[in-house]
């Protein structure tokens, strides 16, 4: 998100406060047997506030992975001085920040470093990094990501965010700026994989990423889901900008029904053209079979910079708090009860 974006209403952070203060155990659709008799794979989802519990038939061991999205880093140094005019403002955005939990002040790569400390202490398998690590693509910033991460020994996994490959006010469309800052910038951060859409499966979970950062997928995208859900696997899909849910804003902007240029609220000050017209075939269907999918156990997604979960035809979509105040997911899959 733009840190322009209106803090949410006082009564709805009361209302997410509420909702998420105790242990929240909502309705589970799909418990019983599939019409052709097998034990369905989702077998249950729970949530304290940030520590999320998804049960699966399918998982014979636990799995814990450590979400985080939007932690905003903004180290630069000379390389970037030829884009100082195009990274200003974003390099301005999250100096100084308040921590999710204690309200203290703080910064981007405190909260970083603390969150790589949580996913060594809860002995996370990979942390998942979901986009808006950085507030444009400064190869100083990527470099230290590397570096800590490297020190901290966890196996990662880096999906895109918008302002990850976006340099404000650089021209070319959004799809022509991915590609570019990909490669001149981010690259290293997968490690080898798809920026697109990768497949990892730790301990017999599959976990899907797949780069929705310009709020639209691609038909390679659509197949590529459609192949990996394919399978017997449990799947959790991992996205920067969260699917559309129903009564949420263009936030909640890939698949929403209102996204387009009418909507489009914040591309002058983000110096970036229009979103088009409205959204592709091939967006709106990916929407349709990602809920529809039997084998998904659920969404995770950032974007937003406020905590919440929507459950859509019985799959949960839980979207992380920002990672620049230290905000981040806990997420254990685990094996259904007897
Ligand atoms: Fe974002």
């Amino acid at each position: 998100m733009t840190p322009t974006r209106e803090p949410a209403s006082s009564s709805r952070r009361g209302w997410l406060k509420g909702a998420l203060a105790g242990s929240a155990v909502l309705p589970w659709v799909g418990t019983g047997r599939t019409e052709d008799g097998n034990v369905p794979l989702r077998g249950g989802f729970s949530q304290d506030v940030h520590r999320i519990r998804l049960y699966s038939s399918a998982v014979t061991a636990p799995v814990k992975l450590l979400f985080a999205a939007d932690t905003h880093l903004s180290r630069d140094d000379a390389r970037g001085e030829p884009f100082r005019e195009y990274s200003a403002r974003m390099a301005g955005g999250y100096q100084r920040t308040r921590h999710f939990q204690s309200g203290a002040e703080t910064h981007p790569e405190a909260c970083f470093l603390e969150t790589l400390g949580v996913a060594k202490s809860e002995a996370a398998a990979s942390v998942v990094l979901a986009g808006d690590l950085l507030s444009f693509p400064s190869e100083a910033a990527v470099e230290w990501v590397l570096a800590r991460l490297g020190e901290a020994g966890l196996p990662w996994l880096y999906t895109a965010g918008n302002h990850d490959w976006h340099y404000e006010g650089l021209p070319g469309s959004s799809e022509e700026l991915r590609r570019e800052w990909i490669e001149k910038r981010l690259r290293p951060l997968y490690d080898g994989r798809d920026p697109h859409a990768s497949a990892v499966v730790i301990g017999g979970v599959k976990v899907l990423l797949i780069d929705n950062s310009t709020y639209e997928i691609t038909p390679e995208q659509l197949d590529f889901f459609r192949r990996e859900t394919a399978g017997e696997s449990p799947v959790i899909l991992c996205v920067h900008i969260p699917l559309y849910a129903p009564g949420r804003p263009v936030g909640f902007g890939c698949g929403h029904p209102d996204w387009g240029a009418a909507t489009d609220k914040h591309h002058a000050i983000e110096r970036r053209p229009l979103w088009r017209g409205r959204h592709s075939e091939t967006t709106m269907t990916f929407h349709r079979e990602v809920f529809a999918s039997p084998h998904l156990l659920g969404v995770f997604a950032g974007h937003t910079h406020q905590l919440s979960t929507d459950v859509i035809n019985g799959i949960p979509q839980v979207v992380a708090g920002a990672n620049a105040t230290g905000a981040h997911l806990v997420i254990e899959i685990l094996p259904t009860p007897e």
